[in-house]
């Protein structure tokens, strides 16, 4: 399963770098607060996720947004492969983020939120505050891409504070500004 997500996702092994934050996220919410990814492309990232709500059996609610992606048949091919029956439910938005952020998130509560689509520190940073609102204490967010940031947010005013974890941030990333590809909070 590893070896087919890292196979559709553009960043290879290293697919797994949210891993330690959802598997926090799952433990430390409520089953009703759903996980979110916007910017799911082939689905290398969303066939963990869901895997691990499959795990999780709890019947929580995976959503993926993707302005030109919708949900990847490799998800429904796989969801039909695990053992039956499959469980987790599952919603999928052809759309931008910022609509999706302004338009439909308020209809959820989160307890999960990668994010991996729009990298514009300004943008995501004003859609990660208004994510924000809507997550539950002890849900992460996670933003990849963040290496060309000048420097990663504080978010306290919302109720967001960083936690770092020990993933493979790549080699690369020595030379840049913080060091950081993906960062990650957790609402406080
Ligand atoms: C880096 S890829 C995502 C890779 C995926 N998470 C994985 O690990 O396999 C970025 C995706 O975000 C989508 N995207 C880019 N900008 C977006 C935006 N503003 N709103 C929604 N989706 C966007 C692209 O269509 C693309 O599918």
């Amino acid at each position: 399963m590893l070896s087919i997500a890292a196979s559709k996702s553009d960043h290879g092994a290293r697919v797994t770098e949210f891993l330690p934050a959802l598997q926090d996220a799952l433990k430390e919410t409520p089953s009703d607060a759903v996980a979110l990814e916007i910017g799911n492309r082939e689905g290398g990232s969303a066939i963990l996720i869901l895997w691990h709500l499959h795990q999780e059996g709890r019947g929580r609610l995976l959503v993926t947004v993707d302005v030109d992606n919708p949900a990847p048949d490799a998800l429904k091919t796989l969801a039909e492969e695990w053992s039956s029956p499959w469980t987790p439910p599952w919603e999928s938005y052809t759309m931008k983020q910022r609509d999706f952020v302004e338009k439909v998130s308020h209809r959820f509560r989160f307890g999960f939120i990668y994010l991996d689509a729009d990298h514009s520190v300004e943008t995501v940073t004003q859609d990660m505050r208004a994510l924000a609102g809507n997550m539950v204490v002890g849900g992460r967010l996670v933003v990849d891409d963040v290496q060309d940031w000048p420097e990663l947010p504080d978010l306290f005013d919302v109720d967001l504070e960083r936690v770092t974890y020990e993933v493979d941030q790549g080699d690369q990333m020595v030379s840049k500004p913080h060091g950081q590809h993906a960062v990650f909070y957790r609402k406080i």
